[in-house]
Formats: structure tokens, sequence, C-alpha cells
């Protein structure tokens, strides 16, 4: 089966505009394939380059080299040819005309497509209806929070029906109840179109867990992995891994564990109380001394977890350094 989106070595550099004109390197020697009807998801911290990759896939921004297709043409020479099969979104964009409704921003957006008066209507009530904006299909898009208006820009998207939709970041922003809305909008837009194919950035990696069928992790502009989430956990070597929250006074290293046999990696992050502790070890019963050594430097356990592996796992697994948890709390 012929690929939807295909990409050869493609790279992209930036020459920042400043007078140091330091060359940045977006993308780098990137190759995917994604496959029709794929909820394909691409992963990675700020700055590793997702909206760059998408920009390109979609037409807006040119390879510095390397090679790109979608729907079997080339980004590049033949991007008329793609364009009217394709849709993106992005997350904290603040597109559309204020003044008007919300009604009337999506009936505008439909013309310019040049999508059939009925269909339009139909199918703005129908999204509308899915994502929870039926309501205020009559209200000024200035009036809206932005958690409404992403999910407008959430419709836009879907709203042509495209052969290939791009969501860049689609819940960024949103709380907690707006992104749960927008996933569980785009997991049954997927399954209603088996046959569309969907590329999704995101830096939520419950997010990507939970909607992908694929995930590329990318940083700092390469594809580090891509598999099935199942599979990329399955990388992971097999060990223990719990999460101690600890209450110390004074001070605390994470050195005081590290070097004790059988850790493999401690990970330690301050909190009002005391700290977490992520440690991964070679098996459970290694847990004893690491309990024994806290004691022994005068820190309290005061809660205690085993942890099933995570995409943060993997992530850390294979590029040695992990990203802010603590932002992750809106794709639970
Ligand atoms: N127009 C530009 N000029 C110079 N550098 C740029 C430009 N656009 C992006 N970059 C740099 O290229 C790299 C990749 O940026 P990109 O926006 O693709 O990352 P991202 O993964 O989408 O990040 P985020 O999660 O913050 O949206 C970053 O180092 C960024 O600073
Ligand atoms: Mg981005």
């Amino acid at each position: 089966m012929e690929a939807t989106i295909r990409t050869e070595n493609l790279s992209r550099m930036y020459v920042t505009r400043d007078k140091a004109r330091r060359r940045i390197v977006a993308l780098n020697q990137v190759n995917l394939e994604v496959h029709p009807g794929e909820l394909f998801g691409v992963l990675g911290p700020n700055g590793a380059g997702k909206t760059t990759l998408i920009k390109i896939l979609t037409t807006l921004l040119t390879p510095s080299s390397g090679r790109a297709w979608v729907l079997g043409y080339d980004v590049e020479r033949q991007y008329r040819r793609i364009r009217p099969f394709i849709n993106m979104v992005s997350g904290g964009e603040t597109s559309g005309y204020g003044l008007l409704t919300v009604y009337e921003n999506l009936w505008m957006f439909a013309q310019f497509y040049g999508l059939p008066t009925d269909v339009a209507r139909r199918r703005i009530h129908a999204l509308a209806e899915q994502v929870g904006l039926v309501d205020r299909l009559n209200t000024k898009v200035s009036e809206l929070s932005t958690g409404l208006r992403q999910k407008v820009n959430v419709v836009r998207g879907f709203l042509t029906d495209p052969l290939v939709l791009f969501l860049d970041e689609p819940t960024l922003g949103l709380d907690v109840q707006a992104a749960r809305d927008v996933r569980a909008f785009v997991k049954e837009w997927m399954a209603e179109h088996p046959n569309r194919t969907l590329v999704l950035t995101t830096h939520y990696m419950l997010e990507a867990e939970e909607l992908c069928d694929r995930i590329a992790i990318i940083h700092r502009g390469r594809i580090v992995a891509c598999d099935t989430p199942a599979a990329l956990k399955q990388r992971l070597p097999q060990q223990a891994s719990f999460r101690i929250e600890i209450a110390f006074q004074g001070e605390f290293s994470p050195a005081y564990l590290g070097n004790l046999p059988g850790v493999r990696r401690v990970w330690m992050r301050k909190t009002p109380r005391g700290a977490h502790l992520d440690v991964y070890l070679e098996a459970d019963e290694v847990l004893v001394r690491v309990l024994e050594a806290l004691l022994q430097h005068q820190a309290r356990v005061l809660s205690l977890e085993k942890r099933t592996p995570t995409l943060e796992d993997v992530f850390l697994h294979l590029v040695g350094e992990t990203w802010d948890p603590d932002d992750q709390e809106q794709a639970a």
C-alpha cells in the first residue's frame, strides 16, 4: 500500500535574524512513513521540530534538503495538488474573525473551500454538536474563551472532510475537560472515517499514548524512535520503577540512592514538602535497599507507588533526559 506521507532525509535549517545569524537545525534527516487510516503522533518537547515538520508537510514551508510526499505528491513541486486534500489546525492560534459569530466564521471558511451550501450547514451543525459548541453557534468569536475558540479551530479543520488532517498541538492551553473533549472527538472522527489519515503533534505524552496508532518521538530535529506505543514501551529494559514521595530536613541528594547496587537511575523533583523520586531498579527486591537508604538519610516516605512504564520512561531511556513533567497534567 502506498504511504499517505513519506519523507526522505528531510531537513530544515533556520538562520536566526539577529547579528549572530546562528544556524539552527530544526529537522535533521527525518525519514517517516504514515499509512492510510493511521492516527500518527509526533511527540517531542518544545523546540523539537514538530511545527517545522507539519509546516513542510502542509506545504507552508520548504525543506532545506531531502524530500517529502503527501498523497504521492511532492510537497515542493506539486503543492497545488496537495492543498485541496489536506487541512490543518494549530493549537493556540487565534484565527477567525472576532466580530462574526461561530457559525458565520465556519460558514465563511466552508465557502473558501467551495463546500456546497447544504453540506456546509449539515457539517457545521454535526461537528459543533460533537465538540459541544452547538449552543455557541450564534456567539461572536471574540466573546469565546480560549478553549471554545480552539474548539472552533478544531471544527474548522474537520469541516472540509480532508483526506489528511494535521493537528499541531490541538489541546495546547485547554483545560482538562476541553482537552478531553477534543481528544474524544478526534478518536470518534477517526473511527467514523477509517480511510482518513491524521497526523497529530503533541508534547503531552499521555495524549500521544491515548490517541495514536504509532508515534514518532522527535528530539532536536531527529526521530529517535517510531513505533506503536506498546512496542515503544517494550524497548525498555526489564526493570521495576517506583515513585516515592519523601519529606526531608536540610538537603537530600539523589546520589544517595543512585550508587546503591541494583539502582539504575534516580530522578528527583523538588516539591513544597520534599521531593518526588522516580527510581528505576533492576528488580523489585532492590526497593528494600532504597528504603533503608532513605531512612539512613533521615528522609521520610510519604507515599510509594509502583509504576507501569510510560512514554516518559521511553523518552528518558532513548534521550537520557526528560521534559517538564509538571506540564503534563492537562493530558490526564
Ligand atoms: N522562523 C524561525 N527562525 C529561526 N528559528 C526557528 C524558526 N522557527 C523555528 N525555529 C527553531 O527551530 C527549532 C524547531 O522549532 P519548532 O517550532 O519546529 O519546534 P516545536 O517542536 O514545534 O516546538 P514547540 O513545542 O515549542 O511548538 C527550534 O529550535 C526553534 O527555535
Ligand atoms: Mg510547535
